[in-house]
């Protein structure tokens, strides 16, 4: 069975990207990394993706005059690495319009560190801290032209302890996201290949 192409994109440090380099890595994996994709030329998750000899590229949104033309560099450069079958976000920190999404249906997919529908958006540990809550965790799901919204694909749950700060928390949670990414690619390249989209 042929592998599936990914694009990761990343905003900053890149630890769930790392996880998905080092699941890549072993032969039975069903996906490779044909490149890393970061908006910020600072993201240190850049320098991991070529510790690994993964290819890289930046397209920096504070180049482009609005989303519409930061979304048609951030395509072109996509382009560049066709084919790709999925495009995984990983800590990718724009919202990205309707337009943009729907040129990847059922090919795109996102982490986000809360038990989904539960705390969308940011500062999700302290919201849950907040809230008195006894479990979280994280969520890989499709991405939808909606944020932080689309059919769940993998979720993983986290307890949280009395004396937690969002700093423990999110480390905790950390961990599991990179067990979860690996996971839900597993799955999605699964289906894609039943399909014969692979
Ligand atoms: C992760 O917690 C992820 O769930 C969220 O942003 C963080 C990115 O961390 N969307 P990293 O860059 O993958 O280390």
């Amino acid at each position: 069975m042929n592998k599936i192409r990914l694009a990761v994109l990343i905003s900053g440090r890149g630890s769930n990207m790392e996880s998905l380099l080092r699941a890549c890595a072993a032969p039975d994996f069903p996906a490779e990394v044909a490149v890393v994709v970061a908006n910020r030329p600072d993201a240190a998750g850049l320098a991991k993706a070529r510790d690994y000899g993964i290819p890289t590229d930046i397209v920096d949104h504070k180049q482009y005059a609005g989303r519409p033309a930061f979304e048609a560099a951030l395509q072109q450069t996509l382009s560049r690495h066709a084919p790709l079958d999925l495009i995984c976000l990983a800590g990718f920190m724009r919202v990205l319009t309707a337009d943009f999404v729907n040129q990847w249906p059922g090919r795109m997919i996102n982490i986000h560190p809360s038990l989904l529908p539960e705390y969308k958006g940011l500062d999700t540990h302290a919201r849950a801290l907040a809230d008195g809550k006894v479990e979280t965790g994280c969520t890989v799901h499709y991405v939808i032209p909606a944020m932080d919204e689309g059919p769940v694909i993998v979720q993983r749950r986290v307890p949280i302890l009395p004396d937690d700060s969002a700093d423990t928390l999110a480390a905790r949670v950390l961990l599991e996201e990179h067990q979860a990414y690996p996971a839900a690619v597993r799955i999605v390249a699964a289906r894609l290949q039943e399909l014969g989209d692979a």
